[in-house]
C-alpha cells in the first residue's frame, strides 16, 4: 500500500495535545529535571532517507539510552557473536538501573540496553576503537547527515556528579571480569554518549540500517542482516526494561526509548520512527511518545504483527 504519512502524523500530533496526563521529566539528572513535558515532536524517515515530520521533530533533545541501540550495532560489528559473551539477551523484568541481579548472574547482565549491559557494550566498543563516544557520535553524524551533532557537555558532567548508581555497577561487573577499561574511563565515555543530542529527524534517520536489514545510508553494509534481526529483536523484548511487554502490546514495534523523553523504533523493511516528549511514565519510557506509537500502529497497521 502507498502511503504518505503527513496525514496520520498530523492527527496523531492533534491527539497527543489533548493527553492530559504527559508524565515527568527524569529528575535523577538535574541537567534534564527542567524540560517541560507539554513539548513534543515525532518523524518517520522512509528507506530511501525521505523524512516527514510534526511538531518539534528538528529539536535537539538529550537522547540518553536511545544510543545504546547504536553503541550495540557498532560493538556487533567490530567483536560479532563473542559480545554475547558479556552481555545476555534476556528481559531482564527489573527497572533500567536496578543492581538486583547481577550478583547471581555473575556480573553478566540480562541484555545490552539497561544500564549494565549497555556499561558493558561501550566498554567492549571503546576497548575497539579507543573512542567508544566518538565512534557513536560520528555514526549518528553519518546516518542523519547531521555533521552538527554534539555532545551536551553540561549534560554529561550533570550525570557524571550524580552518577553512583552506574558507578556500582561498572565496578561490580569490574570485579566479575567483566570491564576491560579502568571503570572512570567507561563511566567518561558511557555518560559522554548518553549526552549526545539529536532531533527525532536525525534519529529516525539514523535507525534506517535496522529497518534495511544492517545496510547504511550510503549502500555500504554495518551489520549481517541476521545481526540486524538479533538487534531488533532485543529492541522488540527488551528495550522498554521493565514495560517491554507494554510497549510490545500497544506498539507491536522494535523500539528503544531513553529518558530524555526519545522512543526510536523500527517497522523493517518499511520505515523508522522518533517520538519525543520529555514526560516519563513511573518506567522511564515517554508518555507522549508511546500513546503516539501506540496511535502510529493502530491507524496504518504498520507493525511486525
Ligand atoms: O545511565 C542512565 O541512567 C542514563 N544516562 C540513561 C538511562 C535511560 O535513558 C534509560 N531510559 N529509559
Amino acid at each position: 500500500m502507498l502511503l504518505t504519512f503527513e496525514p496520520v502524523l498530523a492527527r496523531i500530533a492533534e491527539e497527543i495535545e489533548g493527553l492530559t496526563d504527559r508524565g515527568l521529566p527524569a529528575d535523577y539528572i538535574p541537567a534534564l529535571a527542567g524540560a517541560d513535558p507539554a513539548r513534543f515532536g515525532m518523524a518517520v524517515a522512509e528507506l530511501d532517507g525521505t523524512v516527514y515530520g510534526v511538531g518539534e521533530w528538528r529539536q535537539p533533545f538529550s537522547t540518553q539510552s536511545v544510543t545504546k541501540v547504536f553503541s550495540l550495532a557498532l560493538a556487533l560489528a567490530r567483536k560479532g557473536d563473542a559480545l554475547w559473551d558479556h552481555v545476555g539477551r534476556e528481559p531482564s523484568g527489573n527497572p533500567f538501573n536496578s543492581l538486583v541481579q547481577l550478583e547471581y548472574e555473575n556480573g553478566i547482565p540480562r541484555n545490552p540496553f539497561i544500564n549494565a549491559g549497555a556499561l558493558v557494550v561501550t566498554d567492549q566498543l571503546h576497548r575497539i576503537t579507543g573512542d567508544a563516544s566518538g565512534v557513536t557520535l560520528d555514526f549518528l553524524r553519518a546516518e542523519s547527515g547531521n555533521r552538527d551533532l554534539v555532545i551536551d557537555r553540561e549534560v554529561a558532567e550533570s550525570e557524571t556528579a550524580h552518577g553512583d548508581r552506574n558507578a556500582a555497577l561498572a565496578y561490580f561487573m569490574a570485579s566479575c571480569d567483566n570491564i576491560a577499561n579502568p571503570v572512570p574511563t567507561l563511566l567518561r565515555e558511557y555518560f559522554r554518549q548518553c549526552a549526545i543530542r539529536a532531533s527525532c529527524a536525525d534519529l529516525a534517520l539514523a535507525t534506517a540500517f535496522l529497518a534495511r536489514h544492517g545496510l547504511r545510508a550510503d549502500g555500504s553494509r554495518l551489520l549481517t542482516s541476521s545481526q540486524a534481526k538479533q538487534i531488533n529483536a532485543v529492541m522488540l523484548t527488551c528495550g522498554a526494561y521493565d514495560a517491554a511487554g507494554d510497549f510490545a502490546h500497544r506498539v507491536g514495534l522494535p523500539g528503544k526509548s531513553g529518558v530524555g523523553g526519545g522512543i526510536i523504533a523500527v517497522v523493517p523493511g518499511r520505515c523508522t520512527l522518533c517520538v519525543w516528549g520529555p514526560g516519563l511514565d513511573a518506567r522511564g519510557n515517554s508518555v507522549a511518545g508511546v500513546t503516539a506509537l501506540d496511535r502510529f500502529t493502530t491507524l496504518t497497521g504498520l507493525s511486525v504483527f
